[in-house]
Parts: C-alpha cells; sequence; structure tokens
C-alpha cells in the first residue's frame, strides 16, 4: 500500500470537485481530486446548458471564463410558450440579470485545463475507491491509482462531490440518513441536431401533446428536448418522428422549427432527491452526491456551485481562522439553497408537462397558473429570481470576511448578482 496525505481529498472531478479545488487552492488548502471515469469521457457527455449569473460570477473570479465569454450566449429572458401562445419572461426587466448558454461539459473542459495550469492534483481513472474513517479525526480514501497501486490517501475532510450514484453518500449511515426522492412518470428525449437556431431565446412550451424545451449550443448545432416515456428506448423514435413531435408541440403563429440531421439521441430520467443530512463526521457531500433535480430550468451544476462555495469558505474558515462555526453548519446552510432550488425544479416541471392521470380539472388550473405566471408580474418575478440564481453563498458572519482569501472571490458574484439579500 502506497501512503500519501493532503489536506482535503474530493472524490470525483466533475463540475463540483474541481470548482471546490480550484477554490480551496485560492485558499491556500491543499487538495487530492480522485476521479472514477476518463477525462474524455466525462468531456463527452451531455448535459445542460444554463450558468446562473452567480455562477458565471464565480468562474471569472477564478480567472476560468475566456471560453465561456467568447463561446458562451448570454440570454435576457426566456419564451413560455403556452398552447401555442408567446409569453415572453423578461429577467433583465424583471430582476436586472441574465443568465449564460454554455454546456456543462464545457465548464468541465474549461476547470479541468484551469486545473492542470494550476498544478493541482487531479487523478481520472482511478478504481475501487472507499471511504475510510469518517467519523474519526483521520479519514482516508483508498483507491487504485492507474498505475495499478493500491494508495492510502490520509486526509483532514473528505468532500464527495462523486454524483448521484457515486461512494460517498452511502458511507452516511442508512439509520442516520433520509433519502427524500420523488421519481415522475414522464423522462426527456434529448437530441442534438445539426442546424441554425430557430429562436433567439430558449423556448419552454406547454401543449396539449406534452412538453417541449427548445435550446440551443451553437450557430450550427442545437439542443432539443421533448416530454417522453421514461422507458422509452431512443432507436425505437426516426428522424421524421422526432421532428412531427417536437414540431406539434412547439406550433406557433408565424413559427418554423428548423430541421437537421439529428447526430444525438437520449432518454433522460427525471428524479427530486435531496440526502439529508449533507455532512456526517468529516464527510461533506456537494453537488449531485447530495441531491439531483429534474432537468427543468438547470439547476444541477449551479447547486453544485452553491454547495462548494459555502463549503470551501467553511474549510478557509477551519484552517486559516481556526474556527469549526460554518463546517458544524455546513449541511444545513447548503440545504436551505437546496431545498428552494427543489422546490423550483419541482414546480417548473409541475406546471410545463402533461401529467398523464390528469383530469380535466388538473389541466385547467395548470394553464390558470401558466397565465398567472405569464401575466403577473410578481408570478414572473418569481420564475426570473429563480432561474437567475439566488446568491451562491449567505451573507450571514463569517462568508464573506474581505481579510480572508475566498472573500474577495465569493463576493463577486454578489456584487455581479445584485442580490444582498439575508441568507435564506
Ligand atoms: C438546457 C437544459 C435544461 O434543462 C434547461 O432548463 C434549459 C436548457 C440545455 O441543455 O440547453
Amino acid at each position: 500500500m502506497l501512503d500519501i496525505r493532503t489536506q482535503v481529498g474530493i472524490v470525483g472531478a466533475g463540475p463540483a470537485g474541481l470548482l471546490l479545488a480550484h477554490l480551496l487552492a485560492v485558499a491556500g488548502i491543499e487538495t487530492v481530486v480522485l476521479e472514477k471515469r476518463s477525462r474524455e469521457e466525462i468531456a463527452h457527455t451531455h448535459r445542460a446548458g444554463i450558468l446562473e449569473q452567480g455562477t458565471v460570477d464565480l468562474i471569472t473570479a477564478l480567472g476560468l471564463d475566456a471560453r465561456l465569454r467568447s463561446e458562451g450566449f448570454t440570454h435576457h429572458g426566456i419564451e413560455l410558450r403556452v398552447d401555442g401562445e408567446a409569453r415572453r419572461i423578461d429577467f433583465a426587466d424583471l430582476v436586472g440579470r441574465s443568465v449564460q448558454l454554455y454546456p456543462q461539459q464545457e465548464v468541465f473542459t474549461d476547470l479541468a485545463d484551469g486545473a492542470a495550469a494550476r498544478g493541482l492534483d487531479v487523478r481520472f481513472e482511478v478504481t475501487d475507491a472507499e471511504l475510510e474513517g469518517i467519523e474519526g479525526e483521520s479519514p482516508a480514501i483508498v483507491f487504485t491509482d492507474t498505475d495499478g497501486a493500491r494508495t492510502r490517501l490520509a486526509c483532514d475532510f473528505i468532500a464527495g462531490c462523486d454524483g448521484s450514484r457515486g461512494i460517498s453518500k452511502r458511507a452516511i449511515p442508512d439509520e442516520l440518513r433520509t433519502d427524500n426522492f420523488r421519481e415522475y412518470p414522464f423522462g426527456w428525449f434529448g437530441i442534438l441536431t445539426e442546424a441554425p437556431p430557430s429562436a433567439d431565446e430558449l423556448i419552454y412550451a406547454h401543449s396539449p401533446h406534452g412538453f417541449a424545451l427548445i435550446s440551443q449550443r451553437t450557430p450550427t448545432t442545437q439542443r432539443m428536448y421533448f416530454q417522453c416515456d421514461p422507458s422509452d428506448d431512443p432507436d425505437r423514435w426516426t428522424d421524421e418522428q422526432i421532428w412531427d413531435e417536437l414540431d406539434r408541440r412547439t406550433a406557433a403563429p408565424g413559427f418554423a422549427l428548423t430541421h437537421g440531421p439529428i447526430f444525438d439521441k437520449t432518454v433522460i430520467p427525471m428524479r427530486s432527491y435531496v440526502c439529508e443530512p449533507m455532512q456526517h463526521g468529516r464527510l461533506f457531500l456537494a453537488g449531485d452526491a447530495g441531491h439531483t433535480v429534474p432537468p427543468t430550468g438547470a439547476k444541477g451544476l449551479n447547486l453544485a456551485a452553491g454547495d462548494v462555495s459555502v463549503l470551501a469558505r467553511a474549510l478557509e474558515r477551519h484552517y486559516r481562522e481556526g474556527k469549526g462555526d460554518l463546517l458544524a453548519t455546513y449541511g444545513a446552510t447548503a440545504l436551505r439553497r437546496v431545498w428552494k432550488a427543489q422546490h423550483f425544479s419541482w414546480w417548473m416541471t409541475s406546471m410545463l408537462h402533461t401529467h398523464p392521470d390528469a383530469n380535466s380539472f388538473d389541466n385547467r388550473r395548470q394553464l390558470g397558473e401558466l397565465d398567472l405566471v405569464t401575466t403577473s408580474r410578481a408570478g414572473s418575478t418569481y420564475l426570473a429570481e429563480a432561474y437567475t440564481g439566488w446568491s451562491l453563498i449567505p451573507t450571514a458572519p463569517g462568508y464573506l470576511d474581505p481579510a480572508s482569501a475566498l472573500g474577495e472571490v465569493l463576493a463577486s458574484q454578489l456584487r455581479g448578482s445584485g442580490d444582498m439579500s439575508p441568507s435564506r
């Protein structure tokens, strides 16, 4: 067994794990990041494409925003299309904020390139990782390195950033863990197509035939989704059938969806999940390891950015100021933002999808809700505020200490978002 040591061992090199490693590096805290998958596999897994303003500000403060600026697109609103009628939600007007369309796998590439440039220790394709001693003073991650050497990484703390199917959350004993879970009776059929954009902004379409979302990627490739049976087989659908389905769900006067060759098809399950607590002993969960949202509203990566901001500052407080208060309350603090976003993701999903067992009352009520949200300033302001995102960290004492190395980085996203609301 090879013995190595670091301050914070991070399980998972997705956006949560890499963002945490970058933030801790700013605070002068040493990390080793261990990842099961290859770098190529993560970089080629298609994920959602919307970054909240706070997430953009955080990436910018870390100096990793060059490609996000040159290849991403700023969106100042979205269209809700209600049975063929366009209802725009104007984020800029309602809350003075915007979002960035820039896919998660590109964020990953920027974080991984930045980690290499910064000299961070990130190891891909390690196997058989196990957590040891998380309830004691000296936890460890035991794993097999790419050269086959069984290795013991001793650390002060472990950050579980290994996604919804990772090992970390299962290390919290069953009798202490509550798995808050909901499954939806539909999934999303996602496609990538070679075509120019069909609209300037994203279209979230409610229709009697089911939900559809017209998103974008580049001037020549587009991302689109439509509500489907969660057990559907993507290969069962021909391109023609897919376009028929997308056309009838997005039909509106004067609108024509631009078709093109489809080069990727997947069925995405829809789940809501929150693990409580998000910390146990010296283990701290962050990102999808602690919670999953259904994709409507694209909150996944943004929630991870919030978790790791809170965790990084709590660890900095421990190491630099000798205070364990923020670490002790990490889970409870992160969960407040998580549950707000859980509600938003559930609400967008419920409001926009066709429910298989809905009766005429349910359907008419849903249209009443969409009418309210798109015609009342109060209603649309809630959507705009939640979609563009709340501040990543609380403004409570201790989080924004200007004397701390992270204080400046974390404060940047509050200034950018203009959101100085108290810690809710
Ligand atoms: C995308 C995905 C989403 O879930 C969403 O709400 C908006 C955009 C996307 O992949 O582009």
